[in-house]
């Protein structure tokens, strides 16, 4: 049993290094589970961040850390006996998903979860592979807040490898049973976000006093979601998501970059922003209908957008203090 009374569950953890998998690799420990984390350290952005990321949880008797890449270890073996999966690797990013790096997602995105579904299916003791989808399956949705059931219309090639990842969940549920859950996480942000997002480059430069790089005219708006209630929705799609299903997970906080960055100008100081021209593959809006995630996992955010950012803030301060 674990600290609080419940089964302690064997779970599995693909991209553990990352800024969620670690996030909630930490937390499935504290709930007095144990913990097996998969993650080959992409070069996406600085290893040594990832190496951070793992270093806490390292420490804990119930966490076994495996480096190596889902195309190539015996995932079968990883998955003997495992009760849950929580499959958090993959190549991310919009902007960098056009061009030559294309293959780097179909690997890492596609190939990698077919590799993980084929492994599972040997294994009756699994009772549930929570999946990280992307609100980037939505495109530039026609209705807001959007549910599930519209009609996927990718605008990247991201968005494209994850939507294509998240049928072959629903495929494998449906012809062998395999009990898969999707969550289609709108922006998520937070401690350790990576160093690509748009949070994280912001409260970094305005840190520094650099310059802030600001791509289009900062109207777009995301429904951003903290990293906290991304974990704790992985956690209800473990216990209560039936095989097969597909749940929005955002944050509720709807807001344009505009607003994000008046409220950094009021916490740290006065910004020095640098506009350039609208990436190729940003959508222009999101927002999550979170009813489903509501109704069938109990999912409901806790915290709040400027919550979290001042987390984030507080967060990085350390870090560039180090
Ligand atoms: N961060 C967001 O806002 C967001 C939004 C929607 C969906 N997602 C999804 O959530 C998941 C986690 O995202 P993140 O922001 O933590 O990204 P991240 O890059 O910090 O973490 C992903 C990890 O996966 C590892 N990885 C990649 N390919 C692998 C492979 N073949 N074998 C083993 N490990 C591999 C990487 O080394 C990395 O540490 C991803 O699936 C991403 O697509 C994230």
């Amino acid at each position: 049993m674990s600290p609080g009374g419940e089964q302690v569950m064997k779970c599995v953890v693909t991209g553990a290094a990352g800024f969620i998998g670690s996030t909630l690799t930490e937390r499935l420990l504290a709930d007095g589970h144990t913990v097996i984390g998969i993650d080959c350290f992409t070069d996406y952005y600085d290893i040594e961040v990832k190496r951070g990321n793992i270093a806490e949880a390292s420490k804990n008797s119930d966490y076994t850390f495996i480096e190596g890449s889902l195309l190539e270890l015996d995932l079968s073996s990883l998955l003997s006996g495992a009760h849950w999966v929580f499959h958090q690797a993959a190549q991310a990013g919009v902007r960098a998903s056009w061009g030559e790096y294309f293959q780097t997602y179909t690997d890492n995105n596609i190939l990698a979860t077919q590799r993980l579904l084929e492994a599972s299916r040997a294994h009756d003791s699994i009772e549930k592979i929570v999946y990280a989808s992307s609100s980037s399956v939505y495109g530039n949705a026609e209705t807001r807040p959007t549910r599930e059931d519209l009609v996927p219309q990718p605008v990247s090639p991201y968005g494209v490898t994850k939507l294509a990842a998240e049928h072959l969940m629903s495929l494998y549920a449906s012809e062998f049973q395999v009990p898969t859950s999707s969550l289609r996480y709108f922006t998520v942000f937070g401690p350790r976000q990576r160093p690509d997002m748009a949070f994280h480059r912001f409260i970094r430069a305005a840190l520094s006093g650099d310059e802030i790089t600001l791509y289009g005219d900062g109207e777009q708006s995301r429904d951003f979601t903290y990293v906290d209630d991304i974990v704790q929705a992985n956690i209800l799609a473990a216990e209560r998501g039936p095989a097969g299903s597909v749940y929005n997970v955002g944050g509720g906080s709807i807001v344009t970059v505009n607003e994000v960055l008046s409220f950094l100008q009021n916490e740290i100081g006065e910004l020095n922003i640098k506009r350039y021209d609208r990436q190729a593959g940003d959508a222009r809006h999101t927002s999550a209908c979170t009813d489903r995630a509501r109704d069938e996992i109990g999912y409901c955010p806790q915290v709040s957008i400027y919550d979290g950012i001042r987390r984030e803030i507080a967060w990085l301060r350390t870090r560039l203090e180090k």
